[in-house]
């Protein structure tokens, strides 16, 4: 990662977008990374439009996690907003971390798991309040650890 890209990143991470949990979500997707232990949680807000339909209105994350995935998740829910369903179920990782600049290989997971929050919020039960999508039994211990750390200090929370 070139030292220009790098500080696109830390400088993302240093002062992040809409960072905290979002009360009158209308979706919210988690995903975890057992591999390193890492987690993220994206919250949506749609809103109807005349011509194109159901559009994200504004999207937030919360992120026990690397800085990389702070910083990406940061420039996602950003362009999010006015985005169709289809629009955003369509971006990657890479499109998500793009306005920053390319990941190294062993960086990639953390612009993923962004993707994979946000794919949880999109295709759980739409427009139900605060709706948990995570199932798998490597999440639902992120999930613990995530709500441990609420009480115990380590959870990384911008608000
Ligand atoms: Fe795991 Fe970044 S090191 S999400």
């Amino acid at each position: 990662m070139s030292e220009d890209v790098e500080q696109k990143y830390r400088d993302a991470a240093a002062r992040p977008s809409n960072l905290g949990e979002m009360k009158d979500a209308d979706a919210v997707g988690t995903a975890g990374s057992p591999g390193c232990g890492d987690m993220l949680r994206i919250w949506l807000k749609f809103r109807e439009e005349k011509e194109k339909g159901k559009v994200i209105d504004k999207a937030s994350f919360q992120s026990f996690g690397c800085e990389t995935a702070i910083a990406v998740a940061s420039v996602a829910t950003e362009m999010l907003a006015g985005k169709t369903m289809a629009e955003a179920q369509a971006l990657h990782g890479e499109d998500l971390s793009a306005p920053l600049g390319p990941l190294p290989p062993m960086k990639v997971h953390c612009a993923s798991l962004v993707e994979e929050a946000l794919k949880q919020a999109l295709t759980g039960p739409a427009d139900s309040h605060a709706v948990d999508t995570a199932g798998s039994p490597e999440v639902q211990g992120l999930q613990k650890n995530m709500q441990d750390a609420q009480t115990g200090g380590r959870k990384i929370v911008f608000d």
